[in-house]
């Protein structure tokens, strides 16, 4: 897969980046890790495989025993940068082979500076800024004896039940396999001894996202056309930028889980893409693999997960407890676990910690640094979308107003509006919008607040009274609505996607007043907001943007900044839509605008073939309320002049597009310019549309720009019926446009 947009965009320095000098450790002679393989004893091997939760007292004479003893070769879940080096003088300095540990911890979207949940992030779509803060977020970590986080999260998520679409990059291949090798870059650098670099981990491996009725951990049943042309393309992003680890996920795929998946493990990321990392399992995921009804016992799950080429034992002890026994039976090999444990010992020895095996805290940049609340609030800005802003409602102008009502349970939410995931970040250090607006007016402007309601799902209308005359006294209401973190990431499913508890009769009454509302929504997922957009006169979909949210929600509300954000993921009319995203099959009978008879005009007593054949539902038809890639800007743009260097192309060729963009409003904006392709026929059916590069322009009022593209036949591959990857001779459409839905189109071909 080509990605055009893997670059640092945003052109901040290496030093602003804290990428600092490639401090690599002195080289120190020692065993090479075949060597020291070879001084192993099996219980010193399998004590590799092993990742202890050290959330607990890891200080305890137990664990540090066992540390002593060889029986740990990672730890998860301790950030306290002087218990870390503790564990690791053990390690090194009291056991007999001195083999150092290696420190995991959930580093999803930052560590003490949070930035915005990955599916805000995905809605910059700027693969710069999404690095950039992979970047910090690392240093941060590192500081705190970090060596290896469990991001990024490159499951493909069409279904905005899952609670975990909020850690996901949203519902494109092409978009996910860009940030999610953004992030993995961050991550680790160019090199995973540089100073402040740390293993990335591609997760969960593979199909997760496809979990049936958008129940977490629930099975996953993926054709395998389907799984190697949407699930897999992110994860191969991943490992092509060099992704240290994978991770594989809970659910069973086919019915068999991932966690003793050979075929994902072994055939796919070893054998085709040539994977030389490392596999962990997820948390107990080995030992759940009895749960499932895989396996009778711990023991056979550990001979299971082994066998599919899991690694290391995440917070379980099946491996610790029965590969010995395995390997003296006979049942598994003593190559099969030296393959293992050389994994993990390969690992450590990329990262330097042979060389390098405490934590300098004040090696690194302080947490929170100017350079990290910066980036978060810049890229809490790009994450921000705005879906509607009828009669140009937004920006505001402080100088035409006298008052301002700011209202609503996410007003004032400090915890919330980190999202989910946050480890390591403050409430403490949030900088809420009610805190932001009133910072940024002072005394010069009246700025009332009421929350309406206590929190998101409370259904206590005993604060509508207050809420209602806040906003009948202000020129302009600003309401902010959504979900407590809480409602979205692992576990945190819904089935009902429509705004939480009585928020859609406060904003109701708000609307009765007459004043102008405009309502930011933070989330983690899409809502169904099919029923109150007509309470709002302007929209901006805020996902989670983190610590910073207050300043940049403020700056984009009173114009200080422009929209910058596209959706990653399609929003439903209706649940019952769901799974609902742009990338579908045409299918045989494809709805088409004219065919569509919704529900209500249906005459009574039609006849049954009146309402024509083709797929849609009467109540919703088969339109989104808001498709992927769609964003509104304060300005207004046209295109025009769509021109291909040819209408045929050799399969060694390369096609070149151009199209003119103008800024035909009065201020300057940007635009997020987008190119789709449809192969019209495939050994396989193919997408209505795919996703295959994007481009950002900013222009002034008046101004215009040629914005080119290039295909190659490498964008036009996919995973065809032979499992070939390739692309395959036939006719092509083409799109430039501004969301997944209509641009200029073209058509073209390719030959064989
Ligand atoms: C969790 C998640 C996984 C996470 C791991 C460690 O259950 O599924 O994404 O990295 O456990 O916290």
């Amino acid at each position: 897969m080509i990605y055009q947009n893997d670059g640092i965009e945003n052109g901040m320095s290496r030093q602003d980046m804290c990428i600092l000098p490639e401090a690599r450790p002195e080289a120190v002679s020692r065993d090479t890790i075949e060597a020291l393989l070879a001084k192993m004893t099996l219980q010193e091997k399998i004590g590799q495989l092993q990742q202890l939760d050290a959330s607990g007292d890891p200080l305890a004479e137990d664990f540090l025993q066992a540390v002593r003893a060889g029986k740990v070769g990672s730890i998860i879940n301790q950030v306290d940068p002087e218990t870390s080096n503790t564990l690791q003088r053990v390690a090194v300095e009291e056991s007999r082979l001195g083999i150092p540990l290696i420190s995991a911890r959930d580093v999803i979207h930052g560590f003490r500076t949070v930035f915005p949940i990955p599916l805000g992030q995905a809605a910059s779509w700027n693969p710069g800024l999404v690095e950039q803060a992979a970047r910090i977020s690392a240093l941060e970590a590192r500081r705190n004896g970090v060596h290896w986080t469990f991001a990024p999260m490159v499951d493909i998520s069409r279904d905005p039940r899952w609670g975990r679409i909020a850690e996901s990059f949203g519902e494109d291949p092409y978009l996910s396999g860009c940030l999610g090798a953004s992030m993995v870059r961050g991550f680790q650098t160019s090199d995973l001894q540089n100073h402040g670099a740390i293993a990335a981990c591609a997760k969960h491996f593979a199909g997760y996202g496809a979990s049936e009725s958008g129940r977490d951990y629930n099975s996953t049943n993926i054709p395998d056309n389907e799984l190697r042309n949407v699930y897999l393309p992110p994860f191969r992003a991943a490992a092509e930028a060099g992704a240290a680890t994978f991770m594989c996920s809970f659910g069973d795929l086919d019915g068999i889980p991932a966690t003793a998946n050979d075929y994902l493990i072994r055939q796919i990321l070893r054998g085709e893409w040539e994977f030389d990392g490392l596999v962990v399992s997820d948390w107990n995921s080995v030992k759940e693999l009895v749960v499932h009804g895989l396996c009778e016992d711990a023991r056979a799950a550990a001979k299971a997960a082994a066998s599919a080429g899991v690694d290391i034992e995440m917070a379980g002890d099946a491996y610790q407890a029965h590969l010995e026994s395995l390997v003296v039976s006979g049942q598994i090999s003593i190559e099969t676990i030296d393959g293992m444990v050389l994994n993990v010992l390969r690992l450590k020895e990329r990262l330097g910690l042979f060389e390098k095996p405490y934590t300098a805290a004040d090696e690194y940049p302080p947490l929170l640094s100017e350079a990290a609340k910066e980036l978060a609030k810049d890229l809490a800005t790009q994450s921000l979308v705005l879906l509607k802003n009828e009669d140009r409602t937004l920006p505001l102008k402080p100088a035409e107003l006298s008052s301002i009502a700011v209202i609503g349970p996410l007003a004032d939410a400090a915890q919330d509006q980190l999202g989910t995931w946050v480890f390591d970040g403050h409430a403490d250090d949030s900088v809420t919008p009610l805190a932001a607006i009133r910072q940024r007016f002072g005394e010069t402007l009246p700025v009332r607040y009421a929350c309406g309601l206590p929190y998101s799902r409370s259904r206590d209308q005993g604060g509508f009274d207050e809420a209602v005359a806040v906003a009948a006294a202000s020129d302009v209401a600003l309401v902010f609505l959504g979900e407590e973190s809480i409602l979205s990431g692992e576990a945190h499913c819904r089935a009902d996607l429509s705004l939480p508890g009585a928020q859609a009769e406060l904003l109701e009454q708000i609307r009765k007043t007459g004043t102008r509302t405009i309502v930011i929504v933070m989330a983690g997922r899409p809502l169904v907001l099919t029923d109150t957009l007509k309470h709002m006169d302007a929209l901006v979909y805020a996902w989670h943007p983190g610590t910073f949210a207050g300043p940049a929600i403020a700056d984009l509300l009173f114009g200080d900044a422009d929209p910058f954000g596209k959706l990653p993921v399609t929003f439903p009319k209706a649940v019952g839509q769901i799974p609902v995203y742009y990338n579908h099959k045409k299918t045989g009978r494809p709805p088409e605008g004219s065919e569509i008879t919704l529900i209500d005009e249906i005459p009574v007593g039609a006849q049954q073939t009146s309402l024509g054949m083709s797929a849609f539902h009467l109540d919703q038809g088969f339109e989104p309320l808001f498709p992927f890639g769609f964003g509104l800007t304060y300005s207004e743009f046209t295109q025009s002049d769509l021109q291909l260097t040819a209408n045929r192309i050799e399969m060694a060729g390369k096609l070149g597009l151009s199209c003119k963009l103008t800024n035909i409003g009065q201020r300057r904006a940007s635009e997020l310019v987008q190119l789709y392709i449809r192969d019209v026929a495939g050994s396989l059916t193919r997408p209505v549309r795919e996703l295959k590069s994007f481009k950002r322009v900013s222009l002034e009022p008046g101004a215009s720009e040629v914005i080119r593209f290039e295909l190659t036949q490498a964008d036009l591959a996919f995973s065809r019926r032979d499992k070939t990857f390739g692309a395959e001779p036939g006719k092509f459409e083409v799109w430039v446009g501004t969301s997944s839905v209509g641009g200029m189109t073209a058509t073209f071909e390719l030959l064989g």
